[in-house]
């Protein structure tokens, strides 16, 4: 049945004369095996063809920099909203219709050229053993009052929602401030990891009790049977930050009108509900089903503080880091 579904498609879409534009090139950020399912399923519902070259955001910008106006790609589909600020300042992206724009609960650039497609959120993990929720801090800058915690606190400084989570502490708190915070962070002797998992399995063996991680993280243990808890700052805070993924059209292409198609597709409540259900991230749309462990968005979304996701100054971030001998 699925077969002559297909073929039935193409024949329809020859006979309309459009199958030469029917392809899709994808720059993505984002990693093969959260998108090649999506892409997998839009292209049998679509009978688009989509191609996707991966890599990092860093990697991307620097391709479609040096591939100018002769760019394949149709899509920009990043992991950071700072890439897609760097990719809308230097002009690469086409302003958003507001059929798209207006779908998100939140997090929409004021430049409209790219949409947000997810929501990861900072937060604590730790270990509910050790660690009772209530004498946790407020704000993620009176982390550093936890002297009962000492040498057995964790964080990530090479990790790249770490080094964001630095830069908004800039905007909010002036670099001084910052870099004070992570001297009296270094004061308390903290273990650093090289990766989110390798962090929470420390805090899973009893290694270490806490440390501020990616929401999902401590979901992925939680589901696999794991004790570990997750705590959020006050709303607003700098500690509970916004990490916010999404995707612009590049002004090179040649299908502006199949990328809108794809770009609505990932908003739908079919796509939306993939990123919720699959890889535990936040939607962007109300009424998706969430993970019991997850916050309701309504929550989720009032929980980071409300900074610009597109020009985090990372700059200056990894420059504290490197002062700090964390880098
Ligand atoms: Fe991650």
């Amino acid at each position: 049945m699925r077969r002559g579904f297909l073929l039935f498609t193409a024949v329809a879409l020859f006979s309309l004369g459009q199958a030469q534009q029917q392809t899709l090139t994808i720059y993505s950020g984002r990693g093969q095996g959260l998108v090649e399912p999506l892409v997998r399923q839009f292209q049998a519902e679509t009978g688009i063809r989509v191609n996707v070259r991966y890599g990092t955001d860093a990697q991307i910008l620097a391709a479609l920099q040096e591939e100018g106006s002769r760019s394949p790609a149709d899509l920009f589909w990043a992991n950071t909203a700072g890439a897609l600020g760097a990719a809308s300042e230097r002009g690469l992206f086409v302003r958003l219709g507001e059929a798209i724009t207006r779908i998100p609960v939140g997090f929409v650039p004021a430049s409209r050229q790219w949409v947000p497609l997810t929501v990861r959120l900072r937060a604590v993990a730790y270990n509910p053993a050790r660690v009772k929720p209530e004498d946790l801090p407020k704000s993620i800058l009176d982390l550093p009052k936890l002297t009962q915690y000492k040498g057995r606190i964790g964080w990530t400084p090479t990790y790249s929602s770490f080094q964001d989570m630095i830069a908004a502490m800039v905007v909010q708190f002036g670099e001084a401030r910052t870099r004070q915070w992570l001297a009296e962070m270094k004061a308390l002797e903290p273990k650093a990891y090289a990766s989110n998992p390798a962090m929470m399995e420390a805090i899973r063996s009893g290694e270490i009790d806490l440390g501020s991680s990616n929401h999902y993280y401590m979901l992925r243990f939680v589901r696999a049977g794991q004790q570990i808890g997750t705590y959020y700052f006050a709303d607003g805070d700098v500690g509970n930050l916004a990490l916010v993924t999404g995707a612009g059209i590049l002004k090179t292409s040649k299908n502006p009108a199949t990328a809108n198609r794809f770009l609505l597709w990932l908003l739908s409540p079919k796509g939306q509900q993939y990123f919720a259900s699959e890889v535990t991230e936040y939607p962007v749309l109300k009424g998706i089903v969430l993970n019991p462990n997850l916050l309701p968005l309504e929550q989720a979304v009032n929980k980071g503080p409300k900074v610009d996701f597109e020009k985090l100054p990372l700059d200056t971030a990894l420059k504290l880091l490197r002062e700090a001998g964390l880098l």
